[in-house]
């Protein structure tokens, strides 16, 4: 990469700026000074400005996928199960989701290269909320969705208060919006459960103000930037 390239790269400014830093004799390559625009810096090149060492700044990659039903959201799975990084086909780095959606969940999952973020928003002290549609049978009497949005016991801890709402009964079937702030284990599936219901289908479709539209299933694209700001800051 030519310096000028490389020094722009360590955000010390534009490459055109970066320019003069070289041909005012403040740069070198291996203690060596450089003066000549053309200098190409190498892998294992140190490379100093006023006796400074610079290195550039790693470009992070942030995804957003839809993740299918059939997929763990880890590395490797002990019973050899498809993960959700084999359907990332065009990256070559190291590439980790953020919190994990279960074996049977689809939808909204965030994967990144950068851990900070990913221990940011899975920290339990960060309260994002998370909104999940989930599909259970049959019908649920007001008083039980009121239970839930209290807070039931799960391994000895209540869950937070949650919003419950019923979008719809069909076809024997209830469809709610879930939106819970925390992030334990199969949550939603365990909190139904402890009030009798199976949930029978569950999709996160949000992550705070991050919606997940326009990507069919197992698909997946580069956040935005102002949608990387957002998760940075939330
Ligand atoms: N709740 C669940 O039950 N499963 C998930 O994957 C996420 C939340």
């Amino acid at each position: 990469m030519r310096i000028n390239k490389y020094l722009a790269e360590c955000g010390l400014s534009s490459r055109r700026k970066c320019e003069a830093f070289v041909l005012e004799g403040r740069v070198k390559i291996n203690g060596k000074p450089v003066t000549q625009l053309s200098t190409e810096v190498g892998n294992n090149d140190v490379v100093t400005v006023d006796g400074n060492k610079v290195q550039p700044i790693k470009k992070h990659i942030y995804l957003i996928m839809n993740k299918p039903k059939g997929y763990v959201c880890t590395a490797s799975d002990e019973f050899n199960r498809k993960t959700v990084l084999d359907l990332i086909k065009d990256r070559s780095e190291r590439i980790f989701p953020v919190g994990r959606l279960d074996y049977d969940t689809e939808g909204l999952l965030i994967l990144t290269t950068d851990g900070d973020l990913a221990n940011r928003l899975t920290h339990p002290r960060n309260e994002i909320p998370k909104t999940y549609i989930a599909k259970v049978e049959g019908e649920i009497d007001e008083a039980a969705l009121e239970k839930l949005r209290n807070g039931v016991i799960l391994d000895g801890v209540k869950t937070k208060k949650c919003r419950i709402k019923l979008i719809e009964f069909k076809e024997g079937h209830s469809r709610f919006e879930v939106v819970i702030s925390e992030g334990r284990n199969r949550q939603v599936r365990r909190m139904f459960e402890s009030i009798n219901k199976e949930v029978v289908f569950l999709k996160r479709v949000a992550i705070g103000d991050l919606k997940l539209s326009g990507l069919n299933r197992g698909e997946y694209r580069d956040l935005y930037p102002e949608e990387v700001n957002y998760l940075k800051l939330v």
